[in-house]
Formats: structure tokens, sequence, C-alpha cells
């Protein structure tokens, strides 16, 4: 086990981090057996990646012990995404033979303070993640490995939630391959991009990996940057679809809300403010 210390976390408003509670308390609704879920989507940057992020996040906060796992091992963003430190060993290495799961699991610890699940204590909560590790020639294989479906056995019996991260289906077969050995799949959809022909081939793909579907998070969803309209139609129409509106607030918005911490320091200023 080793450290993964982030440096560019992103840091949720309200709606978002509403939306992720939501999406939590639906994957509960699933049932007791559904705990190991995989994300995948019909094209790339549909917001996957962020997506098992935020939600294995909003798990691990109420005290799940929550397990990341990132198998986009062809184009892996978390690394950069994150500003995480050079460690090299990941899934990769693990599904090859070269390193055991201790040593390509990290721990992430986070401030309860630097995050708005009202829910929380003052303290820290952990999570952990297995990153990708190094882009092998042949993802396929090494998922439809032996040692795959051991680490799978090994996860769910040792995490209370795992998420894993995985390339767009629309694209490579990898997701169904991993969605085979799962609980269940969840298919992110950005916001008017996808066509239902699309989607619906992804859908009878997965189909054929006998998991079972748990729905479709819906991304992006452009909606007003005013707090009430914003609400009633992005969050509201997202929960009666049985869909999630994954917080899009308009471009100057998101880019504050939901990027790199530029409005941490005025966050804390209001904060001290208040406590005054
Ligand atoms: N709900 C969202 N609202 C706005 N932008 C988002 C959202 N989710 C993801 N993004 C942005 O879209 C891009 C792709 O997201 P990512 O999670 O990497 O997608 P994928 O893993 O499907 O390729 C990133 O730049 C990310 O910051
Ligand atoms: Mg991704």
């Amino acid at each position: 086990m080793y450290k993964i210390e982030i440096e560019s976390d992103v840091e949720l408003d309200y709606n978002a981090s509403e939306a992720f509670k939501a999406l939590r308390t639906n994957i509960n609704f699933c049932g007791k057996d559904v705990s190991v879920v995989a994300i995948t989507s019909c094209t790339p940057n549909e917001g996957k990646s962020i997506t098992t992020y935020e939600l294995a996040k909003t798990f691990a906060s109420t005290g799940k012990k929550v397990l990341y796992v990132d198998a986009d091992m062809r184009k892996s963003v978390f690394k950069s995404r994150f500003g995480v430190a050079a460690k090299g060993d990941g899934l990769s290495h693990y599904l090859s033979g070269l390193a055991d799961i201790d040593d390509v699991t990290g721990e992430i610890s986070f401030q309860n303070e630097t995050h708005q699940y009202d829910e929380l204590e003052a303290g820290t909560y952990k999570m952990y993640a297995i990153i990708a590790g190094a882009v092998p020639p042949n993802p396929s294989e090494l998922l439809e490995s032996d040692r795959f479906k051991e680490f799978i056995a090994y996860a769910k019996e040792n995490y209370d939630y795992v998420f894993i991260d995985t390339p767009p289906l629309g694209a490579v077969i990898d997701a169904a391959i991993i969605a085979k050995r799962c609980d269940g799949v969840a298919v992110t959809v950005k916001s008017g991009e996808i066509s239902f022909r699309l989607a619906q081939k992804v859908v009878n793909q997965l189909r054929l990996s006998q998991c079972r579907i748990l729905g479709v998070i819906y991304t992006m969803v452009p909606i007003s940057t005013k707090r009430s309209s914003g609400y009633s139609k992005g969050y509201y129409s997202g929960y009666y679809g049985g869909y999630y509106g994954g917080g899009y607030y308009g471009k100057d918005a998101y880019e504050k809300s939901y990027g790199y911490y530029p409005e941490k320091d005025n966050k804390k200023e209001k904060r001290a403010k208040k406590n005054k």
C-alpha cells in the first residue's frame, strides 16, 4: 500500500454534489448485492472518469471502504488530471503478474473541510485507488485473464464498494469484458451528443456481457447558472427521469465550480467570515 497525494482535486458546487448524492442513493437502491460497479460510455469525453471518481468519493465520504479502479489502461488521465506524483505500478502491472495487489493499491486521504458533503463531521476520510499503470500492448487480453477475475473476487471481498472506470464501449471492447465480472454497469451519456442508435448498440453489447445494466448517468446537461432554475431543471428532471443530471452550469460556471480550485481561497474566506 502506498499513499497517493492528490494535488489538484476538483471541487464540486452545491448542485453537482447533490447530484452525486442522488446517484449514490440510486445505486444503494439497486440492492446489497451490487457492490462492484463499472462505468462506461459510448465515446470518449462523456465524463466517465470524473463521474467514477466523484461517485467513489461520495461513497467513501460516508465511511464506506471504497476502491476506485482506473481500468482505462489505454488512455488514463488520472495521474495528469490530479497531479499525482509518478508512481509507476498500477492495474496493468498487477494483471501482467509484475506486481501484487497490495503493491498497486494506493490510499488517498481527503480533508472534509475542502468538500461540501454536509453530512460529514470535521476530520478526514479515505479512499483506495488503483491507477492504470503503464499502457500494455494487450489490455483486452489482460482483462480476459483469470488474474482479473481473481482481482474482482478479492476486491469484492475486501471493500464495501468498487467503482471501475473503463474505456468507451463504442471504441473498444474492454468495458464489456470488465462488466462481465461486475455486479452492475452504468453508462454515462453526454447530453445532446449521443445518437439513439449508438447508445442502443452499446447497451446491446453490454447485454451480451450479461451484466446488470443499472442505468444511465446523464452528464453535462446545460442548465441555467441561477440556482433556482438550475435546481428544478437539472436536478429534478434528472431525478424523475431516473437519470443523473451531471451539473453543467454553463462554461464559465463550470470552470469555476468544477475546475481546479480557482475558488478555493475565496470559499475559505467566506467560511471564515461566516464563522466569526
Ligand atoms: N458533469 C460535467 N460537467 C462539465 N464538464 C465535465 C463533466 N464531466 C466531465 N467533464 C469534463 O469533460 C471532459 C471529459 O471528462 P472525462 O471524465 O475525462 O471523460 P471520459 O472519461 O468519458 O473520457 C473533462 O475535461 C472533464 O473535465
Ligand atoms: Mg476517462
